[in-house]
């Protein structure tokens, strides 16, 4: 029997970037590979589609259930609510929240495009100023009560404000958010900047973050670990956001152990994050990415490579 594999893969560009059939051969590679967790939004991929609106990598994936029998039994579903464009061109400024109104008519869209009674995850996709942590973990209670939500994670968010939904909820009862998905990879950006294409002001994992997610135990998912194929595709440079003293270290080391192993760096990328607790989300677009990091989240690392690798900053 194929051993589960901690790898998410990222459904982003389904549908859009990625027609159907060549999503369908992934999702269908990933579940043969013990892949579980797959993760989406409603909003993807709204910059890529043709109406300014999400709902494509849903739909994809809600045709690929529905097209293979078992499989929803099989893998897990993660969705975001909240970033989704009110109208084409309106992001960053203008995107539904997490008003108790925009979190019940956007999650009624989702299970709609999934095909499917429940999600496994449920993110708040990104922090909403206007609206209380507390409105929205009421919004999502009734969800939860009904079983159409089994767990709630927050992305993109100041660990402030998932402590005081963390505390609200656990006063009313209802499933507290358990799981941060946030930017993270082995570089890290030079501080007070963000990665290109990031525009939330709380879109990078950072040490406060860590510290309040192993203290309570929240599971933590990296988004573009793989810096979108930088540290193996000679095409693409490593952001100039990363460009520090630091990460020239860093990378000196990523490039010996992964030479040591004779592996790729962006293997030996997702391994390392994985000793850190960290599940690595891939968003990688050929089979043969998406094998490699299969094969990457099965590296494991020894404790002198994982010091190797920590010490080099
Ligand atoms: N919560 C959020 O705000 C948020 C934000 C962004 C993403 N996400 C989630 O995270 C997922 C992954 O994000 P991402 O696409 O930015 O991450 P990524 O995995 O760092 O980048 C994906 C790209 O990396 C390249 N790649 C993958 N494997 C490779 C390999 N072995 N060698 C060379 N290049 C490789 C491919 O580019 P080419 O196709 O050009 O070769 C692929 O499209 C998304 O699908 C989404 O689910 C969440």
């Amino acid at each position: 029997m194929t051993q589960t594999s901690p790898l998410v893969l990222g459904a982003m560009l389904f549908g859009t970037r990625l027609d159907e059939q060549s999503s369908f051969d992934l999702l269908d590679r990933f579940v043969d590979g013990g892949g579980v967790w797959v993760d989406t939004a409603d909003c993807y991929a709204f910059w890529e589609s043709g109406t300014g609106h999400g709902g494509q990598s849903e739909t994809v994936l809600g045709r690929w259930l529905a097209a293979r029998p078992g499989a929803r039994d099989r893998v897990k579903i993660s969705t975001k609510v909240g970033a989704e464009p009110r109208w084409p061109g309106g992001w960053p400024e203008h995107f539904d929240g997490l008003s108790t109104r925009a979190v019940r008519t956007a999650f009624e869209g989702s299970l709609r495009r999934l095909g499917t009674d429940h999600v496994d995850l449920l993110w708040w996709h990104t922090e909403d100023r206007a609206t209380g942590v507390e409105e929205t973990v009421d919004a999502v209670a009734p969800l939860v009560a009904a079983g159409q939500v089994l767990r709630v994670g927050a992305s993109n968010h100041p660990a402030w404000r998932v402590e005081r939904a963390r505390a609200h909820a656990h006063a009313t009862g209802t499933v507290p958010v358990d799981a941060l998905q946030l930017s993270a990879t082995y570089l890290r950006p030079r501080p007070g900047e963000l990665p290109p294409g990031n525009v939330h002001p709380f879109g990078v994992l950072d040490d406060e973050l860590r510290d309040y997610a192993d203290v309570h135990a929240l599971e933590l998912w990296a988004y573009t670990p793989l810096l979108s194929g930088a540290y193996d595709n000679p095409a693409k440079e490593v952001p100039e956001v990363y460009d520090h003293p630091g990460s020239t270290r860093r990378l000196e080391a990523l490039t010996r152990v992964a030479k040591d192993l004779g592996v790729a760096r962006g293997q030996v990328v997702l391994a390392w994050l994985l000793a850190h607790g960290i599940r690595p989300i891939l968003g990688g677009s050929r089979p043969e990415q998406l094998d490699a990091a299969l094969a990457g989240v099965r590296l494991e690392l020894s404790a002198e490579d994982v010091r190797r690798l920590d010490l080099a900053a």
